[in-house]
Parts: structure tokens; C-alpha cells; sequence
């Protein structure tokens, strides 16, 4: 019966009946090393998630060349006027680190098809198509090894302009009809190739583009093996929006947190075991935009940031730094006041996992080191939390800012937590819980605190 669902399944994938994502990495295993570098990479929690291109130079975002119609031709004459003079890769990872940052994941090559780093594949990259000649990645690669960051890349598969891409053909077969689809797929090898070689060891690659054409055969089986085989340690993350297929090593979920679908393409479920992600924006673009005002706020970010952790999620928080090289003030002013509230609260945040009490109306649960942390970030009007379904006995509450014993009660159907009016955090109230280890249940008679 196994053999037979087996042959079917096989015939079918052979003949193309089933969609060419299941073709990814079917027998993939991650090495030791991969596994660790999960680990490490939850560790972290949060990243900053950098858009930066030729495009940053009409600061309308990095979708400009397809919203606006200009054409390859046209769109590539910005390479012409790409000359940041006052990039500081030391600068921008000196930024991330007093943001608490603890990972870049920056944009290599986006859907434009220009790539910012120095490539033997194409003309069209920074080094040898714009007045600057220089590779910027190699700058922050050097600085992020020095400053203890991990550094990931971004990579689309998605390209606007390329004739062996094909943009805009019909999929027939797997491939676009009228392109070169095989010399395409070589291209992203080699240039996969060079960023896994030429910047020491890096987080991993962030693919993103994959949506545009569901249907085409992306060969990732061979890119994702490819890339494993260079850095075993290196963690593949695929911007599909659809379940994470094999070869991947953590699931993204764009703009929402685990399990979300503000924007109706995060479709797929949650992975119960491999790490999570969500990228957001500081304001509403991802590459610079000039006329865009709508910045979030710090306590909107540190809610980014605490939700994500208490569904076991790093955020991936983006900056779009302008054309010549600098990171504008409103983000940097944002991102040193979320990195003042990590000095204070990073312990409830880094080296966490999910904790035992899942996602509240009121907040969310993490935990380390056999501590529970509350993140109570909506406090309720009458001060009293309700924690249902808690198996654990609680031994103890306290106020992380005050160190002082909060009031509860434990019955079989919850907890209830008596907050201190006079003592509300109003960014996040966190308070310190410890439960008696999984064995001992019992709490059949309410159980009160002594203060
Ligand atoms: C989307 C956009 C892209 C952006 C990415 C970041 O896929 O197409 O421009 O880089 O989201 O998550």
C-alpha cells in the first residue's frame, strides 16, 4: 500500500501533475551545523532588514521601475548616478548594534535585477556599472564579522529586466516560452555561488520573488543544496508565502506575525519546528521613499517586537537608507530608543522561546532559564489579568521593573493576576512568573499568594 502511494507520488511529480515547489530538497537533512546556527539565529530575535539600491535614488521605492513603467533601458541610466559618498558600512552596523540588533539581512539583488556587489555574472552591478566602483556588501560583511553580527543576504529570484528571465511570459512546462530559463537558473548559481565565497561565513539567504511565478520550475532543489554544500551553516528562508518546503531551514511571514493574514497572502500555517520570522517596515516602504511619513512609533516596534518573541518569532525590522549612503534621522532616532528599552528588557526578549502561556488579548508569554516572562502590553481597565488553562502550580509573581511580589490567585480554571494601578508600565508590564517544574500539577484547592 506505502510502495504504491510512494510510486503514484513519484509519477506524478515526474510528470509535472504536482506544483515544482515540492521538488525542493525533497531528501534534505540538515547538517549539524545548520541546526545549531537555528538555534543560534532564534537566539538573536532581532535583525534589521536593509533595502537599498539604484532605485533609492528616486526615493519611491524599490518598486519603482514597475509601478512607474520605466524601462530597462531607461531605469538602468541610474547606475550612472549611483555615488553614496557617505556610506559607513562601520556606521550602519555601529547603528544596529545600539539598536540591539543582533543580524543584518541586506538586499544583494532585488526584482530590478541590479546587483550591489561585485559579480562576474552581469555588468549591471555596483562595481563596474556605477561611478562609486565599489562593493558595499564586502564593507558591511568585514564590519558585521568585527562587530559580532550575523549577515545575511537578500536575493530575488524575480527579475524585471533580464531576457533570459523573460518577465511577463507565460510558464509553459515549467519555463518561460519565449526566454532562456536554463541560463537564467545558472546565472542565479553563479551569483549564489560568489556571495556564499567572497564575504567569509554568512546567516544564510533570504529568497524572495518566487510568487511572481508559482509555476515555474526554480530548481531549487539544486540551488538549496548548492548553498548548503558551501556553508552548511547557512539558513535558507524563502518569501513565498505558503508553507516552508524542504531545504528550507526557518518560514518568513511578511508584514504579520506568525500565523497572520492582514494582506491575504500569508496563506500558508505555522512550522511547529523550524524558527520564524517576520519582516516589517519602519514606515510603510521598504527602499527609501522621500513622501513617506508614516512612521511607527517606538512602542509600536517594541509591540513588534515582543509579539513576535511570544510566538517564538525573530522581527526582521527594515530600514531604507537614502541614496548617498546615510540612514535617515526619523528611523535612527526610532531604532536608539528601541535599543535603550533592550538595554533594560533584552533579558525578556534574547535567548527566549515562546513561554508556556500562549498569546493573550492582553499580551503575549516568553521564557529562559526556567523563567516565565509576562509581556502585558494592553493592561485591562480593572487591573486583573486572567490566565486560562494553566496546568503548571505558579510559585511566584513579581514586577520586573520594581522586583516586587504581585498578588494572584490560581484556580483550575486560570489564573488571575492582581496588577498594581499605580505601578503600570504603559510600553509593556512585564512581570517575572515561576511555575513548580511540569510533575507537579496539583491545585485543586485555589492557590493565593502571600502578599
Ligand atoms: C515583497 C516585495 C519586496 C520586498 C519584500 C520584503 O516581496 O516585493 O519589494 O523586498 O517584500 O519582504
Amino acid at each position: 500500500m506505502k510502495k504504491a502511494v510512494i510510486t503514484i507520488f513519484l509519477a506524478c511529480m515526474y510528470s509535472g501533475l504536482l506544483p515544482f515547489h515540492l521538488h525542493a530538497q525533497a531528501n534534505y537533512v540538515p547538517s549539524p551545523e545548520n541546526l545549531q546556527a537555528r538555534e543560534d539565529f532564534q537566539n538573536r530575535r532581532f535583525g534589521m532588514f536593509i533595502h537599498w539600491g539604484i532605485y533609492s535614488i528616486l526615493g519611491d521605492g524599490e518598486w519603482v521601475m514597475h509601478n512607474e513603467h520605466i524601462s530597462y533601458q531607461d531605469y538602468s541610466r541610474l547606475a550612472g548616478l549611483f555615488y553614496p559618498y557617505a556610506f559607513d558600512a562601520k556606521q550602519w552596523v555601529a547603528l544596529a548594534k545600539a539598536a540591539g540588533v543582533k543580524y543584518i539581512t541586506i538586499t544583494s539583488r532585488h526584482h530590478d535585477g541590479f546587483s550591489m556587489f561585485a559579480t562576474k555574472a552581469s555588468p549591471y552591478n555596483v562595481v563596474d556599472a556605477t561611478p562609486w566602483h565599489h562593493d558595499p556588501l564586502k564593507d558591511l560583511a568585514e564590519e558585521c564579522h568585527k562587530q559580532g553580527i550575523k549577515l545575511f543576504f537578500y536575493y530575488s529570484l524575480l527579475d524585471w529586466g533580464r531576457p533570459d528571465y523573460g518577465f511577463g511570459q507565460p510558464i509553459v512546462d515549467g519555463k518561460p516560452l519565449h526566454a532562456d530559463w536554463d541560463h537564467y537558473i545558472q546565472f542565479m548559481k553563479t551569483q549564489l555561488t560568489e556571495l556564499l565565497t567572497q564575504y567569509g561565513p554568512i546567516g544564510g539567504i533570504w529568497f524572495d520573488g518566487e510568487w511572481e511565478r508559482p509555476d515555474a520550475n526554480w530548481h531549487l532543489d539544486e540551488i538549496y543544496a548548492l548553498i548548503h554544500r558551501l556553508q552548511p551553516q547557512a539558513l535558507i528562508v524563502n518569501n513565498h508565502h505558503h508553507d516552508p518546503e524542504p531545504g528550507q531551514d526557518f518560514q518568513e511571514f511578511e508584514k504579520d506575525l506568525p500565523g497572520g493574514n492582514s494582506h491575504g497572502w500569508n496563506t500558508g500555517g505555522v512550522s511547529k519546528t523550524l524558527p520564524l520570522e517576520s519582516c516589517e517596515t519602519m514606515n510603510n516602504s521598504w527602499g527609501f521613499t522621500l513622501a513617506d511619513h508614516h512612521f511607527k512609533s517606538v512602542k509600536q516596534i517594541i509591540h513588534l517586537l515582543v509579539n513576535d518573541a511570544g510566538r517564538n518569532a525573530n522581527l526582521l525590522l527594515n530600514v531604507g537608507p537614502m541614496p548617498d549612503g546615510r540612514i535617515q534621522q526619523e528611523f535612527v532616532d526610532t531604532l536608539l530608543a528601541v535599543g535603550k528599552w533592550m538595554q533594560t528588557y533584552g533579558n525578556t526578549i534574547y535567548n527566549t522561546r515562546a513561554g508556556i502561556i500562549p498569546p493573550q488579548p492582553w499580551g503575549v508569554s516568553t521564557q529562559a532559564n526556567g523563567v516565565q516572562y509576562l509581556h502585558i502590553l494592553d493592561v485591562p481597565e480593572n487591573g486583573i489579568l486572567f490566565i486560562p488553562d494553566v496546568s503548571q502550580r505558579l510559585l511566584s509573581a513579581e514586577d520586573f521593573d520594581h522586583h516586587q511580589p504581585i498578588r494572584f490567585k490560581q484556580q483550575a480554571e486560570g489564573i488571575f493576576i492582581y496588577l498594581d494601578p499605580s505601578r503600570v508600565n504603559p510600553v509593556d508590564q512585564i512581570l517575572v512568573l515561576k511555575f513548580a517544574s511540569a510533575g507537579n500539577r496539583s491545585f485543586r484547592n485555589p492557590i493565593m499568594s502571600k502578599p
